[in-house]
């Protein structure tokens, strides 16, 4: 048998396309954020129907500071307020929730807060993990992760011969996270952004037109449809 017929055990997805879904409405950009809210409940809702076990959602880059300062404001609070309205929900779902990204510098501290108690409420939950990337930037991560392992070898506790991938790989934000398998983004760009640079070197990726306001969990579910027909090879050849 060939192909791909299990479904992906990690999903990552970047929610774009907010701003022109609002646009396109007359409404302003924050309304495509907010409408953004109800795409993310249903697509992990479907993704608890199939049992994935690891999904991955950007929601705010290190570079998405260089927006004007109340869609920033507005992000902020907004993400506040979703984790007060929604974490009881997500834990009732089994969800485990957790955070990447820099936590410390601009991210205010009730958000930061919020996050805080949103993992502890979750942490022992065994059904999925919903990672929200937030203030997070592949780049930041791989430089956070070296100074990290700079740190241990200039304590005396890390042989610097002995850095390799494996050594790297347990220093970015979450460790213990496989891979994504599949990369999803809507809106139809075709780019990273700076997410997830070191954990995407293998990911299948797929991109919809379809803008994040609009996305279902049956484009989620489409998407891994295709996933399915991908050959994979990591580099090998079909034996
Ligand atoms: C994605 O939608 C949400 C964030 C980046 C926070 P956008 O706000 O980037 O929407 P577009 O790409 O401008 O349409
Ligand atoms: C990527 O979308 C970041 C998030 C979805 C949070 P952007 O809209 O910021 O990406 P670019 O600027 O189009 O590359
Ligand atoms: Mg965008």
């Amino acid at each position: 048998m060939t192909g791909v017929t299990a479904i992906p055990r990690h999903v990552a997805i970047v929610m774009d396309g907010n701003g022109r879904w609002a646009q396109r409405r007359g409404l302003r950009r924050t309304d495509g954020h907010a409408a953004g809210e109800q795409a993310l409940f249903d697509t992990v809702q479907g993704a608890l129907d199939i049992g994935l076990e690891w999904l991955t959602v950007f929601a705010f880059s290190t570079e998405n500071w260089r927006r004007p300062v109340d869609e920033v404001r507005f992000l902020m609070g907004f993400n506040e307020s979703l984790l007060l309205r929604r974490r009881e929900e997500l834990n009732e779902r089994g969800v485990r929730v957790r955070f990447i990204g820099r936590r410390r510098g601009r991210v205010p501290a009730r958000l930061r807060r919020r996050i805080e108690e949103t993992e502890a409420l979750t942490a022992r939950n065994r059904g999925m993990t919903l990672t929200f990337a937030f203030n997070y930037g592949g780049r930041a991560e791989l430089a956070d992760a070296a100074r990290a392992v700079a740190r241990r070898v200039a304590a005396g506790e890390l042989d610097p011969e002995k850095v390799d991938e494996r050594v790297l790989a347990r220093h970015l934000y979450a460790p213990d996270m496989p891979d994504p398998d599949l990369l999803v983004r809507t809106s139809g760009e075709y780019r990273i952004s700076n997410f997830l640079l070191w954990q995407l070197a293998y990911a299948e990726l797929c991109f919809t037109d379809v803008l994040w306001p609009d996305f279902r969990r049956e484009h989620l579910f489409e998407a891994i449809d295709e996933f399915q027909r991908r050959e994979r090879r990591f580099g090998a050849i079909e034996t």
